[in-house]
């Protein structure tokens, strides 16, 4: 098999990676371990390694890249979640600024001890303020994976249950295992399909929660959330909303997908990432206070891992404030108008799937392709984000663009022409 795997790597190292190559091998030597090191050394010797590229500054829609070998690319970035483009706003950085000099750099300890600042609270209260719902409160993390890993396995004990959409991201999933809870999936945004789910527990003496996103990230499609939470209710299960691709940016007001479909006061546990629309770092569960109180008490990914550094937490008050501010109205229809041209650009000539939010999956299928495509594309002046085996189906391998508010028409034209030359030199446009 190791004869097998270094003829492999050594004759195509390039094309022949899936990112399943090196997940696993029996032994106690680690051989994938050696194997992936000496796949990489051949991969990056030859210019050909994509991933972790430095970027040379901010997440704006131009940036520089520095590959190991000492190359600079200029790039058009869709690779990026800053879709409201928060992360570089002039008053969010000041905002940081002022909470660094002030509290200075890290909050040195658990936010249940002696993790919590002022500041802190002052972000708690901007986020209630911004759903404007009584009663209701922000449990804080330190990272939105953190924040489903703590909420899930607090809420949910040993012997309950956890109903999980097949598209979940990780951080759902791993917060059901942690949970220890009986874990059932449901077939993608298919209420029907939950219903069957449900009615093969026994939900009249079973905890429940089912688990949804407002959008999701693979496919780019909304959530049937309305659905989903009608059919939940029936079987008196809670739901839990991963609004990580769409808090800020869907919605009238930017309160998420959950105020698009009318369904704000009825989501159980909304989830936020300050790292995608917030453009920093972290997540929070926003839920009843009884609900957050409690589980800012027992979540473990919580109680056991630093809070959230002030500087960060003084740039997210100001983020906060100005997507629910006419700044926050100007780039939500400047996103929604973005994606919908690079859409039409795209749409019929390469296979979109069912996207219709900001985030525009171009599936080119076979994974082996990935490294090549990626490599091209950075060649050809976009950095675009990559979706392959295991995250999607076999022979579902993607592309991403990620379109921002700030994106320039004349940006979205570059995206747009880079990709469909890959896929006339990849063989994958469909007309
Ligand atoms: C749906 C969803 N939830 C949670 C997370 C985790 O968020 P973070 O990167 O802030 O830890 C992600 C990250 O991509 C996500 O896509």
């Amino acid at each position: 098999m190791t004869d097998f795997f270094d003829k492999l790597i050594q004759e195509e190292p390039y094309t022949q990676y899936t990112l399943d190559m090196f997940s696993r091998s029996a032994g106690k030597d680690h051989a994938e371990i050696k194997q992936f090191a000496k796949w990489r050394e051949l991969v990056t010797g030859a210019n050909k390694y994509t991933f972790e590229v430095p970027h040379l500054g901010a997440q704006t829609p131009e940036i520089s890249v520095r590959r190991e070998s000492g190359d600079e690319y200029d790039l058009v970035s869709f690779a990026s979640y800053n879709y409201l483009g928060y992360s570089y706003h002039p008053e969010v950085i000041q905002g940081a600024k002022d909470a660094l000099d002030h509290y200075g750099l890290g909050a040195t300890g658990s936010p249940l001890l002696n993790g919590t600042f002022q500041i802190h609270k002052e972000l708690e209260d901007g986020i209630s303020d911004f759903f404007g719902q009584e009663d209701y409160g922000v449990s804080l993390f330190s990272s939105g994976y953190g924040a489903n890993l703590g909420a899930i396995s607090a809420f949910i004990h040993k012997g309950d249950h956890v109903v999980l959409d097949r598209s979940s991201h990780a951080s759902l999933i791993d917060g059901a295992v942690l949970s220890q809870g009986k874990i059932s999936l449901f077939r993608h945004n298919d209420a029907e399909f939950l219903e069957k789910v449900l009615k093969r527990i026994d939900y009249e003496n079973s905890r429940i929660l089912v688990c949804c996103e407002g959008v999701y990230s693979t496919d780019g499609d909304y959530g049937t959330l309305r659905d989903i939470i009608d059919v939940s209710k029936k079987y008196g299960a809670a739901v839990l909303v991963d609004e990580a691709h769409s808090l800020l940016v869907a919605g009238e007001n930017g309160r998420g997908v959950c105020e698009e479909q009318d369904v704000l006061s009825e989501a159980d546990m909304i989830i936020a990432t300050f790292s995608k629309s917030f453009g920093g770092v972290g997540g929070c569960l926003y839920a009843k206070k009884k609900v957050t109180n409690y589980i800012n008490y027992y979540a473990r990914s919580r109680m056991f891992s630093c809070a959230l550094d002030p500087g960060v937490t003084g740039g997210l008050i100001k983020a906060v404030e100005l997507a629910g501010s006419a700044d926050g109205d100007d780039r939500r229809k400047r996103i929604s108008e973005n994606a919908d041209y690079l859409r039409s650009k795209l749409a019929g000539r390469v296979d979109i799937g069912t996207s219709s939010s900001w985030i525009i999956p171009v599936i080119y299928g076979d994974e082996r392709l990935t490294l090549p495509l990626s490599d091209y594309l950075q060649k050809n002046g976009i950095d675009i984000s990559l979706m392959t085996f295991p995250a999607v189906p076999k022979n579902k391998s993607r592309i991403r663009a990620f379109v921002t508010s700030e994106h320039t028409h004349e940006q979205l034209d570059v995206g747009a022409e880079a990709i469909l030359k890959a896929a006339e030199e990849y063989n994958f446009l469909t007309e």
